[in-house]
C-alpha cells in the first residue's frame, strides 16, 4: 500500500523539506578544503535543531551522526568524522529531518575546490538525472517511467546507476512505500496517485553499477574505488502537477 498525503499532511511535509534543504544548502559555504566531515554534521545538526526540528538520520537503524556525508568512491551513508577534505574531493552531503511528525530528506554532492572534468561531469549527470526524472512525473503514471527516465538519462553519458539500493516513499516514516529504483522499465511498478510524496534520489558512479558496504556496517563505496555522487529531493505528486518539497536555495 503506497500511503497518500492529504493538503495538510503536505503542508507539515513542506515544511520539514525546507528544512531539510535550509540545513544542506547552509553547509554549502563551509564545503572547502581543510573542512573536516565532522563540521559539516555539527553545523547542519545545529541548524535543525535551532529550526526546532529533529535529525532524522541519528540514531535510525543506530546511525550515529546528522547527516551523511561521502566522499570520492563512497556511494551514500558515509559517517561524518576528522577526515579533512582534500582539493579535488566530491563529497556527497544527505540531510533528512523531522518536524511535526512529517520527514523530509534531501542530497546534493558538492566540487572541494577543483575537481578532474570526469568528476564534474558525474556530478552534473546525477543532477540532471534527478530533474529529469522530477520532470517526467505525472500523477496517475507508473513509477517504472520515473526510473526508466533516470536509468536513461545516466547511460546515455557513459556512466551507471547504482542498482543495490532502491529509495522510497517518505511521509511520517523516513523510509515507506514504493521502493523507487533508479532502474527499470516503463511499464514496470505502480501507479502513483496524487498525494504520494518520493524520495529521488539517484546514485551514479563512473564505473560498474556494484557497491558493497564497508565493515563499519553503513559507509557503501564503489566496488571498482571510481567515484560516485548522489542528489535528493523529496517531491510531492499533486491532483495538479508536482512540487518539489526541498528546493534548493542556492
Ligand atoms: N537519504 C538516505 C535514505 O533515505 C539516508 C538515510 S541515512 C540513515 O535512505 F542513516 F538514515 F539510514
Ligand atoms: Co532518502
Amino acid at each position: 500500500m503506497i500511503p497518500t498525503k492529504n493538503a495538510s499532511q503536505i503542508d507539515k511535509m513542506r515544511e520539514s523539506g525546507r528544512v531539510a534543504s535550509q540545513a544542506l544548502c547552509s553547509l554549502a559555504e563551509l564545503i572547502r578544503v581543510g573542512t573536516t566531515t565532522a563540521e559539516l554534521d555539527a553545523h547542519a545538526r545545529e541548524i535543525i535543531l535551532e529550526a526546532g526540528a529533529q535529525p532524522a538520520f541519528l540514531g535510525y537503524h543506530g546511525y550515529p551522526a546528522t547527516i551523511c556525508a561521502s566522499v570520492n568512491d563512497e556511494v551514500v551513508h558515509g559517517i561524518p568524522s576528522d577526515r579533512r577534505l582534500n582539493d579535488g574531493d566530491i563529497v556527497s552531503v544527505d540531510v533528512g529531518v523531522l518536524l511535526d511528525g512529517y520527514y523530509g530528506d534531501s542530497a546534493r554532492t558538492f566540487a572541494v575546490g577543483s575537481v578532474s572534468p570526469v568528476a564534474a561531469r558525474l556530478i552534473e549527470t546525477t543532477r540532471d538525472a534527478l530533474f529529469q526524472g522530477i520532470n517526467a512525473l505525472r500523477p496517475n503514471m507508473r513509477l517504472g517511467e520515473l526510473s526508466a527516465t533516470i536509468q536513461e538519462s545516466v547511460e546515455a553519458q557513459g556512466f551507471s546507476v547504482v542498482r543495490q539500493f532502491f529509495r522510497h516513499g517518505i511521509g511520517s516514516r523516513l523510509h515507506e512505500d514504493p521502493q523507487v529504483p533508479n532502474f527499470g522499465r516503463r511499464s514496470d511498478g505502480p501507479v502513483l496517485k496524487p498525494g504520494t510524496v518520493l524520495a529521488i534520489e539517484p546514485m551514479v558512479n563512473v564505473g560498474t553499477h556494484r557497491v558493497k558496504t564497508l565493515d563499519d556496517g553503513w559507509t557503501v563505496v564503489t566496488e571498482d574505488g571510481q567515484p560516485s555522487a548522489h542528489f535528493e529531493h523529496t517531491v510531492a505528486i499533486l491532483s495538479d502537477g508536482i512540487e518539489i518539497l526541498t528546493e534548493w536555495k542556492t
